[in-house]
This record gives C-alpha cells, structure tokens and sequence, in this order.
C-alpha cells in the first residue's frame, strides 16, 4: 500500500504546512496544528458539480428564476433571502447548545408539512432522541424521516435511494469519510466531506443544510474553508442565558446579507420575534441618565436599540475604555469630539458603553445617539425617555444625515416616541411624518443646548 502522505492543518483557518508549527502564521492562533492525511479523494471540482470546459456567451445562458421554498418562519426567509434555493448548499453555524438543532427540526417540519421529503441526518443524536425533541416542539407529521449515521458513503447511499427534496446533517464534525484518514472534525475531514455534499447537492436539485459548530475563537473548524465552499453561510448568535437568538447571514449567494432574524427560545422550541424594537427596549430605565435610544437598520428593517454609557472618574493614571456592540475606535473618536467640540473634559475618565440586547452596531447613524449618551451620563442629566436620536457625528462636530430616515422615524413613533433630533439634512423628508416633534440640527453644540 503507498504510504498516505501527511500533511499538518491548522484547525482553526485550514492553513497548511509540511511540518509542525506552534503557531499559525495565517490566523495567528497557538497550538492549533494537528497532523492530518491526503485523502484519496476524486477530483473536488468534478464533486462539486461544476461544469468544465464549455465557453458561452453570457447572454445565451438562461437563467431560470430559482423556485425558493418557505421554511415556515418569516425571520428565517429573510435571512435566507426570501426562503431555500433548490439546490444549495447552506451552513448554519453557531455556539453549542444555542439551538442549531431545535431551529432545523423546525424548518425540517415545516417542509415536509409542504410535502416535501425531508432527511434529518444526525450524528450527534440518535433516533430516540430526536424523537423526543420533536415531540416537545410538537412536530412530526408528514414526510420526515431521520437517519442517525456519520458515514458520508451511507448517507449518500439513503439519500440516492431515499431522493429528499431537503436533507440536514447535524453536525459537520461529526461526519466523516472512510477514504480520508483524518479523525472526524479535522480540517481535511470537514472539507472533504463538505465537498460530497456539496456535490450531491447540486446534482440532485436538492436544498442542503449543514450545521456547523463555531470553535472557541467564533469561527466554524475548517472555517473559511467551510464557508466559500458552500453558497450561503448563517450564524446563529445570542447569550446562552438570554433567551433571545440572532439569525445572521455572513455571506449569501441568492440574497443580501444584511438581514437578521430574531428568535426566541421558548420550552417549545424557536418562536420568531416580529417586533424587534419592543425587545431591545424592554426593561429600559426611564428616568436614567446615561441610555438613549437609536434607530438603526438591519438590513431593510428599522430596529429601535438602547444605548447606555458610564462616565466615572478614574482613579489610575490611564482611563479605561470598554466598548460592547460597537467600535472600539468609533466610539474613541465620538469621545474626542465630544471633548473638542463641546467642551466636555472626559477624555480622561473611565468610559464604558454597552448596546443592549446583544446586537452588533456598525452604523455612523447611531453616532448620535452614542455621544448623547456619554454626555447624559457625564452632566447626570437624562435625556427625555420619548426622545430619539438618529445622526452621524463628523470630526468638526457636524451632524450629517443618514439614509432611509423616514423608516428609522416611523419605527420610532409606533414605538410610542414623541420626539425625534435629526439632522438638519435629513428634516424635509421628515416633514411627511405626522405627529411627531421634529428637531433638526446642525452640530453637537446645539445637541447639547436642546437636551441638556
Ligand atoms: P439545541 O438545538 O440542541 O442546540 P445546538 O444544536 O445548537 O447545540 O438546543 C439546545 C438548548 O435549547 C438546550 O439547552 C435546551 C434548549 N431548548 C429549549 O429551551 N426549548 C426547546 O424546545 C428545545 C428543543 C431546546
Ligand atoms: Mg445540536
């Protein structure tokens, strides 16, 4: 028998060297090489199902609208770009025990509810125990079959015979393939098998989603190698001890990747959360200085965030600054500023500031809101509850307008707020919101006279 060529891969990013490294130079990460074997696999390409050596013109290739099907929840569709592509290969990755699994069986449910044939692969349950599941989320009817296995050949043997419409495998680590030498859940395992499927999945005009567990620096094991393998990738997020759960999608071929979706985790299984806004506000102080509200977009849709600071005086010699849900460098900016511009000395004090629930802010329309809230907390006056803020904050302390203002302002005003400081670029669009104070401004200087 020839000698299997080794090879080591680092766990993290797929990186691969001849020889073992105590760190990696692509991700830099510690201690992540694992010594890993060629696989005697076919040509990757062929397996992934793409066509070789036809040269057309690209306005004689037809492009058939892809028929999507709804997974049963709206927050899912969206994220998903409007429901599954036939044939596409999906990733969904996110923390043990976030609800991978519980979110799969429901979609899987609700497809085979449409009469579709759906295969639920697990190799990390048996059939009792998905059995048991389904029963306390109340499914089970229609064509859903369940196969607890972890080798890829007889996996595709059930699938060739058994022709699903939709198949899962829960989990990617846990499947492997007997040609590759590698335990399962090594990179070259991940890879391999993942490239299989992907190439079943295109052949057999069939949805596929794979679950994928996040390692402990965020990203799925054999991550990027994962991820431009397959055509959409999906994270699932949130604090285990919170019951609420983010759907986010990192990259999708068929849709944008803007949106989110808001779950929550009930005892009977995911429960889609239509009205974000009410979520993020709730148990919000009202007569605290320090929090402010916002209105930023995920994706196309308008979400009302909370945003809270903390000014204190630092008793060290260096202020010590922590940022959760925004940036670092952002919010160091806002900071200098503030000190500038409005004459506020707090460069030199300690400085925390947290968006609530969780979420992520990228958007300079939230500037505002964040350097109202710093100021809230640094004169110890709070900001009127029904009042939001919405603008982007530039370096000479100008306030800039933002986009999609009118969406941001009506979120705002179903949610019961009475007030709105803009900016003054965006004030004649806002003129068509009835009833609803509006403030339009020009720089921090008169933000600060208004509110405080
Ligand atoms: P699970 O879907 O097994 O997570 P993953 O596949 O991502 O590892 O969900 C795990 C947690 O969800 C578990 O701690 C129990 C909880 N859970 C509920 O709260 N309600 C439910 O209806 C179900 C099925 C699980
Ligand atoms: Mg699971």
């Amino acid at each position: 028998m020839a000698k299997l060529k080794s090879k080591f891969v680092c766990q993290e990013c797929g990186y691969e060297t001849a020889k073992w490294l105590g760190r990696c130079p692509s991700c830099e990460e510690w201690n992540t090489f694992v010594e890993e074997f060629e696989s005697k696999g076919n040509d990757p390409k062929s397996q992934r199902g793409i066509s070789k050596g036809v040269i057309e013109k690209i306005n004689n290739i037809t492009s058939t609208k892809k028929e999507r099907i709804s997974t049963g929840s709206m927050e899912m569709d969206r994220v998903l770009g409007g429901g599954i592509i036939k044939s596409s290969l999906i990733l969904v990755g996110g923390d043990p025990g976030i609800g991978k699994s519980t979110l799969l069986l429901q979609v899987a449910d609700h497809a085979a509810k449409q009469e579709l044939k759906v295969l639920y692969v697990s190799g990390e349950e048996s059939g009792e125990q998905i059995k048991i599941r389904a029963d306390r989320l109340g499914i089970g009817d229609g064509e859903l079959y369940v196969l607890a296995e972890t080798n890829i050949d007889i996996i595709i043997e059930y699938v060739e015979k058994e022709k699903p419409d939709l198949l899962v495998l829960d989990s990617i680590q846990t499947i492997y393939s007997p040609q590759v030498a590698s335990a399962p859940g090594s990179v070259t395992q991940v890879r391999e098998v993942t490239s299989m499927v992907m190439g079943m999945t295109k052949t057999r005009n069939m949805a596929t989603f794979i679950v994928g567990h996040v390692t402990k620096s965020g990203a799925i094991a054999g991550p990027r190698v994962l991820e431009h393998m397959v055509d959409t990738v999906l994270y699932f997020e949130g604090e285990r001890h919170f019951s609420y759960r983010i759907l986010r999608a990192v990259k999708n071929r068929f849709g944008s990747t803007n949106e989110i979706g808001i779950f929550e985790m009930r005892d009977r299984g995911l429960i889609e959360v239509e009205n974000p806004s009410e979520v993020f506000l709730k148990g919000r102080p009202l007569d605290a200085y320090g929090t402010v509200v916002t209105a930023a977009m995920e994706g196309t849709r308008p979400v009302l965030i909370e945003i809270q600071a903390l000014v204190t005086y630092s008793p060290v010699g260096f202020a010590n600054r922590v940022t959760t849900g925004i940036d670092k460098n952002r919010a160091s900016m806002l900071i200098a500023v503030l000190e500038k511009k409005a004459g506020l000395s707090i460069q030199s004090s300690d400085i925390f500031i947290n968006v609530t629930g969780g979420l992520q802010i990228k958007e300079p329309a939230c500037d505002l809101a964040i350097l109202c809230a710093l100021a809230s907390s640094f004169k110890e006056i709070p900001v009127d509850f029904k009042t939001v803020l919405i603008g982007e904050v530039g370096l000479t302390g100008e306030i800039r307008g933002v986009n999609s203002i009118e969406k941001r302002l009506l979120e705002a005003k179903k949610m019961g707020f009475e007030r709105a400081v803009i900016a003054e670029a965006n004030a004649e669009i806002s003129k068509e919101i009835k009833n609803m104070e509006i403030i339009p401004v020009n720089n921090i200087r008169q933000v600060m006279e208004i509110l405080f």
